[in-house]
């Protein structure tokens, strides 16, 4: 018997090769026995917090209006919702809840630094955020109660939405498929699809695992911005052996070789390109939030348990010289091969056992990545968790 992969009979390359990026798969019962960490009230909590980015959305009873309020929200809010049409929707839960470390591991298949973060909704009878598209791929998880995910179309910046309401509402979206979910069944979602899910019945919690895609348009910005600030004035566009032209006017294709070859000599650039792509593709979610464990090195020795900090992002290169780089956060750390272990370990786990013969170059890395608030120390370290 083949053994069930998270995406029940499929395996994860058929995954990966026929649905990923590429068509929706429903999966029933891939989180059957798993034990969801935070339930309605707890939510509700965390949308009262004032770091956590959470947003209400209620509908008319004809589902034409939207009304939406940003969190930070307060308690007497839940006093006076209605009984149905309306959806709770808290951001970055894996940012808070360390339990969801868990549910976030089995998203391993992709490499961390494409992952974005736990959102997870609760809605009343009814409620949903209505028709409409996303560009990140997303796993839809039924934590609890029921809900129904029409699905279809492939949508973009130009489709028409609806206007004068504070949500996108797509007014062309024709469903092509339909699913009731039930808890612990998944629905994967490419980016672009067109989407609506309805609670059925109250008390529906969805978990969305969703994955980040800079534009193309993030890239070149960041790149260049990144390249803009470490470039001297001095270096320039130069034409040392001008041809002379036979029109002073004509910019030709020969000014634009030139031009091409100097930007291109920026992206061939290995140890450039990846410093700048580690950087940014581990920037936090939430910068503002980032703090680091100021004070004295802690004694590894002495300690029962090492975690990645919630919402952490680690990813590490190697360079074709042999050279390593670990990126923590949008920070960089050389390291060598002989740590490379303890980096696999702190870039796909979670939870780790009190460090044990631990070189000085890899005291002195867990000591910087502490420091800066990547890693931090547990009272006990928890078997059960990571
Ligand atoms: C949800 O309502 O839980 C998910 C919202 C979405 O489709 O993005
Ligand atoms: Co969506």
């Amino acid at each position: 018997m083949t053994e069930r992969s998270l995406f029940g009979e499929i395996t994860v390359e058929q995954f990966l090769a026929e649905y990923w990026q590429k068509k929706p798969l429903l999966v029933r019962g891939a989180f059957a026995d798993f034990e969801f960490p935070v339930d309605a009230d707890e939510l509700a909590g965390l949308a009262c917090e004032a770091d956590v980015e959470s947003r209400l959305i209620t509908q008319s009873a004809d589902g034409e209006q939207f009304k939406l309020s940003h969190g930070p929200l307060d308690e007497s809010v839940f006093a006076e919702l209605p009984e149905k049409d309306w959806t709770l929707l808290v951001q970055a839960v894996d940012h808070w809840v360390p339990q969801a470390a868990e549910l976030m591991q089995h998203f391993s298949f992709a490499p961390n630094w494409r992952l974005d973060d736990l959102m997870i909704s609760y809605a009343a009878d009814g409620g949903g955020v209505g028709p409409h598209y996303d560009n990140y791929d997303v796993f839809l998880i039924q934590a609890a109660g029921k809900r129904r995910w029409d699905v279809g179309g492939l949508f973009g910046e130009e489709s028409p939405r609806k206007p004068d309401i504070p949500v996108m509402i797509l007014p062309d979206f024709q469903p092509e498929q339909s699913w009731e979910l039930e808890p612990g069944d998944m629905l994967y979602l490419p980016p672009q699809v067109g989407h609506n899910g309805v609670a059925v019945g109250d008390g529906c919690m969805t978990y969305s695992v969703g994955f980040r895609a800079p534009s193309h348009a993030e890239l070149f910005q960041s790149f260049s911005r990144k390249l803009a600030d470490e470039l001297l004035s001095e270096v320039r566009y130069g034409d040392k052996n001008l041809p002379l032209q036979d029109h002073s006017g004509e910019i030709t294709g020969q000014a634009l070789d030139q031009v091409k070859q100097l930007m291109q000599g920026y992206l061939d650039d290995p140890a450039r390109l990846s410093q700048w792509f580690g950087e940014f593709m581990t920037e936090p979610k939430y910068p503002e939030l980032a703090a680091g464990n100021e004070g004295d090195a802690v004694e590894l020795a002495e300690i029962d348990g090492l975690y990645r900090t919630e919402g952490a992002r680690l990813a590490w290169h190697k360079l074709a010289d042999n050279s390593f780089t670990l990126f923590a956060d949008g920070q960089r750390h050389s390291f060598t091969e002989a740590e490379l272990p303890l980096v696999q370990a702190i870039t796909e786990e979670y939870a780790f056992g009190p460090p044990e013969n631990l070189s000085d170059s890899e005291t002195a890395l867990l000591q910087a990545l502490i420091q800066q608030g990547a890693l931090h120390c547990g009272e006990e370290y928890d078997d059960e968790e990571g």
